[in-house]
């Protein structure tokens, strides 16, 4: 009865069982990341008769749904272990219902079917529910290319008024990681020259631009506020290896770090995490970068912290549920900001049903020191909440519950197994 209470969201009855206490030690290494899998996939209606091979692509439900959305599209698709090719000719540029309204990466196809039919018919996209996620920045970039944008009934109908589109100058008021994916989609094949102004410098986007690279657009200025783009006419097969999930690398750091353990998170870019790494360091933390390792040894915890998140480079908005439990094992308090999403706080009121004591004021939360917690049954509605509970249960000397596995296979592949691999006492219960 309690725990029909506590499904309110999900049909989904499966559920991580976790006796915590377990140090965990060991060596692991992140998949291929989420979200540039998934914008790599969408950028791919672009293929237009060659073919290209996605490598490293992570096996989870958000990357089957894009696939099935480049079918929608009438390209053909084969998937072998973890590569995936893309070929043949798109002939639809309208979608079911299905399929995109389950993630939020089903918006960069705005940009690459308008980028080649010149017109849309897309379901309003889902993912994860981590507030307010408007996408009138989108509906911005595309009007600055003289696309008619409409919102009916559950889809976005988007129209170019010019087709071939031409190149624009376009101003993000934010810099929206998936706005910017669609202004570089809309913009390399456009004619001319396009300038994307205070954009999104998230490594996935650097990744999406090295795939189109080799495709053969013509792209400057990744990484900084400002893209510029001069449109070609037609893009060539290649082959790319996704780069390794920043965000699991840090969800696996932070288990280890939870159970005060000691291990290696290897075949990740630990310059994407530096804001994590140094928060833990500030902490007491020993961790060592090490080529493409990160060495932690989780014995000290010496002092509280303050963070808040930005876009990239700044503290990254999924890692802020990530590291709310870190505060709770720190000897002071621990304030964080979430700039980015304001009421991405879900995690908060789960963490206090294991006698976490958090209070929170808008966007900042503080975490009191020193908190004792106990087993309990929680659940998480998007990710990384989900592996925020996981990662405090593992910390507990009890036995927990975590529902809402199927966010966990969302976004990881295998996510289990591996903290098996480091010694967890855990399992998915179905
Ligand atoms: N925003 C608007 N209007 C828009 C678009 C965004 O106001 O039209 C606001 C959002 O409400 C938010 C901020 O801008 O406050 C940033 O949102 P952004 O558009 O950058 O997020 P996104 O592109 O929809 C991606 C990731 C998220 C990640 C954010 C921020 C994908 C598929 N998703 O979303 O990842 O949190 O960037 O870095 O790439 C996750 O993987 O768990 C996840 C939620």
């Amino acid at each position: 009865m309690e725990e029909k209470k506590l499904k309110l969201d999900t049909n989904d009855l499966s559920y991580v069982r976790i006796k915590g206490g377990n140090r965990l030690e060991g060596v692991v290494s992140p998949d291929g990341a989420k979200n540039s899998a998934l914008i790599q996939l969408a950028s791919l209606v672009l293929v237009d008769g060659n073919f290209v091979t996605l490598k490293n692509l992570p096996l989870i439900s958000d990357v089957y749904d894009s696939i099935e959305m480049i079918k929608e599209t009438g390209l053909k698709t084969k998937l072998v272990d973890n590569e995936v090719t893309i070929m043949g000719e798109p002939s639809s540029f309208e979608f079911s219902a299905y399929y995109g309204s389950k993630i939020r990466a089903s918006l960069a196809f705005l940009g690459s079917v308008l980028s080649k039919f010149g017109q849309v018919k897309l379901p309003l996209p889902g993912g994860d529910k981590i507030g307010e996620r408007p996408i009138d920045i989108h509906v911005d970039v595309l009007e600055a290319f003289d696309i008619e944008v409409a919102i009916r009934n559950g889809f976005v109908f988007a129209k170019a008024r010019t087709f071939p589109l031409k190149g624009s100058s376009v101003f993000l008021r934010f810099p929206s990681v998936l706005a910017t994916v669609n202004g570089i989609l809309l913009g390399v094949l456009a004619e001319g020259k396009t300038v994307l102004n205070n954009v999104a410098k998230e490594p996935e986007i650097v990744d999406l631009t090295n795939l189109l690279t080799k495709m053969g657009a013509r792209i400057n200025g990744v990484g900084t506020d400002r893209i510029t783009i001069v449109g070609v006419t037609e893009l060539n097969s290649t082959t790319h290896e996704v780069m390794p999930d920043r965000l699991e690398a840090a969800a696996l750091m932070m288990s280890i770090v939870m159970t005060e353990g000691k291990g290696t998170v290897e075949n990740t870019i630990p310059e994407h995490n530096i804001p994590l790494i140094e928060t833990l360091r500030r902490c007491g933390i020993d961790v060592v970068t090490d080529g493409d390792k990160v060495h932690i040894d989780a014995v000290n915890f010496n002092k509280g912290f303050q963070v808040e998140t930005r876009p990239f480079p700044g503290l990254a908005t999924d890692v802020q549920p990530l590291i709310t439990p870190l505060g709770l094992k720190c000897p002071e308090e621990s304030i964080i900001t979430d700039n980015v999403f304001q009421e991405r706080f879900s995690h908060v009121d789960e963490l206090r049903k294991m006698g976490a004591q958090i209070d929170r004021f808008n966007n900042t939360i503080h975490i009191k020191p020193n908190n004792k917690l106990s087993g309990a049954s929680v659940e998480g509605g998007d990710i990384r909440t989900v592996v925020t509970l996981i990662n405090a249960a593992l910390s507990i000397d009890d036995d927990s519950k975590v529902y809402g596995v199927e966010h966990l296979n969302r976004g990881h592949s295998k996510f289990i197994e591996k903290l098996k691999l480091l010694n967890a006492d855990i399992e998915i219960i179905n």
